[in-house]
């Protein structure tokens, strides 16, 4: 399997503090938050990963992770020369997926665990189909959702609804099979113009290939795109370091427990 960091947008709701900087290269706590996504991908055993950026950034993201031979992985760049939509992400990197399977991650994206090494380990096993990771929120109308039957089977996903029929949002960790590039390819354009991520899981959905994994309470599932939501993650980094003295985020750790 191959891994995706999307790291490109504006950052416009962090403004100013994105203004001249990249938002994911901003830090959470004690390290810039690309490298808690890039940490997940690496827990799920990828070790070829491909980061997309603007263009003005991607010289400041090689200047951080270089080629990831420090970590024994391999790290190659992409620009995205506008915020056209997360599935074009899988457009753009078609050729460096080729036929393999794929993981999407969003770069401002974070989360943390017990028991969550084992479901992103059966994650990077996937063959055939989706999977999307769904996590308990009290603000649905912020994010992507999954609405389930009476027997809790995914029935559809639908970004930001207004009046959410469910309080399971869909977290910016996706998992495709080969044919990835080829449906993002194929979605038009949202009356935002972008090419939205749940009308590809959408697709999916609709083909019967779409796996839901939720995510337990043990788990935290943090995005950091607002102010508070930034430092809210920002505290939890430190609290389980100061409680626990361990490290969330980390590649070099990440790259020692796997023996990258
Ligand atoms: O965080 C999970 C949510 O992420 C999902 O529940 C939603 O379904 C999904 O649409 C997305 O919602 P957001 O409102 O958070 O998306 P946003 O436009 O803020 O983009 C998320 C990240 O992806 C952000 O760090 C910037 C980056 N991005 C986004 C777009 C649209 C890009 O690099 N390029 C893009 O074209």
């Amino acid at each position: 399997m191959r891994g995706i960091v999307l790291s490109g947008g504006r950052g416009t709701r962090l403004y100013p503090a994105t203004k001249a900087v990249s938002k994911q290269l901003i830090p959470l706590y004690d390290k810039p938050m690309v490298y808690y996504p890039l940490s997940t991908l690496m827990q799920m055993g990828i070790r070829e990963i491909l980061v997309v950026t603007t263009p003005e950034d991607e010289e400041r993201y090689r200047q951080l992770l270089g080629d990831g031979g420090q970590w024994g992985i391999h790290i190659s760049y992409c620009r995205q020369p506008r915020p056209e939509g997360i599935a074009q992400a899988l457009v753009l990197g078609r050729d460096f997926i080729k036929d393999r399977s794929v993981a999407l991650i969003l770069g401002d994206n974070f989360i943390h665990g017990d028991g969550l090494f084992q479901s992103l380990g059966r994650a990077g096993g996937l063959t055939t189909g989706a999977i999307n990771f769904a996590y308990r929120v009290s603000d649905p109308q912020r994010y992507g959702i999954v609405e389930f039957d009476a027997e809790g089977r995914p029935l559809r996903v639908v970004e930001k609804p207004t009046k959410p029929r469910s309080n399971w949002a869909v977290i910016g960790l996706y998992v495709y099979d080969q044919r990835a590039s080829d449906f993002a390819a194929e979605l038009k354009p949202s009356a935002r113009g972008e090419l939205e991520i749940t009308d590809l899981n959408q697709r999916y959905l609709d083909l019967g290939e779409l796996r839901i994994e939720k995510l337990g309470t043990g788990n935290a599932w943090l995005d950091t795109g607002t102010h508070d939501s930034w430092l809210e993650a920002c505290h939890y980094v430190q609290t389980i370091f100061h409680r626990q003295g361990q490290m969330i985020g980390c590649p070099e750790e990440v790259a020692y427990r796997s023996n990258f």
